[in-house]
């Protein structure tokens, strides 16, 4: 699987970790930045990653961020992206059930390195469920295509 990795400065000590996890489970990471830590304004690294997501060139992305919500707001207006900011085991497994979320966000001041690297494990190795979720998942991308239901 490959997946899609970015981060600004209130992520790179998580991101960097989580690079090397995934790299030592024999994922392919795309890594988007930031490299080293400089102040830089997230939606441009949201936007990167989520492109890379939306237009196939990864499965799944993961965007770390202070908080994990400003990336997932800026992920989230990128057609096609469901990108969820979980900072608990249970978001972290049921946005892949039951949303099929193609992007974890993560926050670098809310959560330390482990507890971060076990959301992505979970993330990572968690299949949709289908079904029923399929059709609220639909619906979701009909909001996005037409505004309506
Ligand atoms: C940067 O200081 C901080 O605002 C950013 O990392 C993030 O938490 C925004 O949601």
């Amino acid at each position: 699987m490959r997946i899609a990795l970015g981060c600004d400065h209130g992520g790179l000590e998580h991101k960097n970790a989580i690079l090397n996890h995934l790299k030592d489970r024999d994922f392919e990471v795309f890594d988007f930045g930031i490299y080293e830590l400089e102040s830089v304004d997230y939606p441009k690294i949201a936007l990167k990653v989520a492109n890379s997501v939306a237009q196939g060139e990864c499965e799944l992305g993961i965007l770390v961020c202070g908080t994990g919500i400003g990336m997932s707001l800026a992920a989230n207006k990128v057609k096609g992206i469901r990108a969820a900011a979980c900072s608990e085991h249970f978001s972290a497994k049921f946005t892949r059930l039951h949303n099929n979320s193609n992007i974890l966000c993560l926050g670098g001041r809310v959560i330390g390195i482990g507890t971060a690297l076990e959301l992505v494990d979970l993330f990572v190795d968690t299949e949709f469920e289908g079904g029923r979720h399929q059709r609220r998942v639909d619906m979701i991308s009909e909001i996005e295509n037409e505004g309506e239901l």
